[in-house]
């Protein structure tokens, strides 16, 4: 019998296996550096950043309220990985922050789910805190005065269980100093329509964000989730139902079991996975959400590093947030605002958002009609 023969392959364990020879494309940088200088004669000088401290960082939030959630870099910390903001005060330094999402907020006193509540998995967590927090009045009490001395906006993360919840908790936060603006996490069950998701229901999305745009004036973030077949038709809801910005993703559903006890490890069953798992879901997510609305979108989900940052701005965020790598490194998101100003400068970009959207198909209003198939 005639030995097999073996294949061997210098090509790393991602790489597609079954992939034909191609020719060596040409090689591009993702971003080509703008020549220094008028390329013709006749061409205009383009000022070109020659130092990172000139790098422009600065992003609006909510252009339809200029100046209300205009913030001084467009790296912001994720809600429930930086607490409310204090927690992190002796490690990290707050005020260089574009803002923080605090932890989310409901109206009354949450203990939260059974532990246990968290474990890691490869390239990522599961959770299900169960949005443990002190309810909104004593949110105000304790966080508000202070947040109110600090440059960084400090956008309130708010959840409940009906629309009566969300504008309820929106009512008492509208107007109190020290909050910037309300991010809806919108993944919580509707206890109206038999525990139906708000985010995965595109009527209840577009009601809870209309109701909580009729009660306040702050600027209003929505918070997709990834778990739906299409997320761009809730998008588009949500944008016409009056939010100022988009910020996808929040955690996608998951579980693990605990072999030596033969059950579900966790306490509540399910959890939501986050981390570097997730971040291509979460580009993907963000590169059909940009091309669906026009506001502005705020990308979640596995940043680790400036690829993340650049991956996302390039697919169409107009900012980030950084949060589960913020438990292995707190100083992570000062760090990613230095890269990011770095990139710019060396790469001759006067500013940042002229990253923003590079790798959508051309012509926004012919958004791709191209789903989420594809084809194993
Ligand atoms: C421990 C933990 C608690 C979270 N709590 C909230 C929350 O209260 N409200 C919310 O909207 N998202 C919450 N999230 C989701 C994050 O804000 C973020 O959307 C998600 O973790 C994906 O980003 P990442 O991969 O960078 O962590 C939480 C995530 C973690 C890990």
């Amino acid at each position: 019998m005639k030995p097999k023969k073996r294949v061997v392959t210098n090509r790393s364990t991602a790489a597609d296996p079954y992939a034909a020879p191609r020719r060596r494309p040409a090689l591009a940088g993702p971003v080509q550096a703008r020549p220094r200088g008028p390329a013709r004669s006749d061409a205009p000088a383009i000022p070109v950043p020659s130092r990172v401290a000139d790098v422009d960082l600065s992003v609006d939030l909510a252009p339809a309220r200029p100046g209300a959630l205009a913030l001084r870099n467009p790296i912001l910390v994720a809600s429930g990985t930086f607490g409310y903001g204090v927690e992190y005060g002796e490690v990290a330094d707050v005020q260089r922050l574009g803002a923080i999402c605090c932890k989310g907020t409901t109206l009354r006193p949450r203990f939260g789910n059974e532990p246990p509540r968290v474990t890691e998995t490869p390239a990522g967590m599961l959770n299900s805190i169960g949005l443990q927090n002190p309810g909104v009045d004593a949110v105000i009490e304790k966080y508000a005065g202070l947040w109110a001395t600090w440059q960084t906006p400090v956008i309130v993360n708010v959840a409940g269980e009906s629309i009566e919840d969300y504008v309820t908790v929106v009512r008492r936060l509208d107007g109190v100093p020290g909050v910037a603006g309300i991010e809806l996490n919108i993944s919580c069950p509707n206890v109206g329509k038999g525990g139906l998701q708000f985010a995965v229901d595109r009527e209840a999305a577009s009601a809870v964000t209309a109701a909580v745009r009729r009660a306040t004036d702050l600027p209003l973030m929505v918070k997709l989730s990834p778990n739906v077949a299409d997320v761009r038709a809730i998008a588009k809801a949500i944008e016409d139902a009056g939010a100022d910005a988009i910020s996808a993703i929040n955690t996608l559903s998951g579980m693990a079991i605990d072999r030596r006890r033969r059950r579900p490890l966790l306490g509540n069953t399910y959890g939501g996975l986050s981390g570097p798992a997730i971040k291509p879901v979460a580009l993907r997510i963000v590169y059909e959400v940009a091309q669906t609305v026009r506001v502005p979108v705020v990308a979640i989900g596995g940043v680790s590093g400036l690829d993340d940052v650049l991956d996302f701005l390039m697919a169409g965020a107009s900012a980030v947030q950084v949060g589960t790598a913020i438990f292995a490194d707190p100083l992570l998101p000062e760090r990613l605002i230095d890269e990011l100003a770095a990139y710019c400068a060396e790469h001759g970009l006067a500013s940042f958002r002229e990253l923003v959207g590079v790798a959508l198909p051309k012509g926004r209003d012919r958004p791709s009609v191209k789903g989420v198939e594809y084809r194993p």
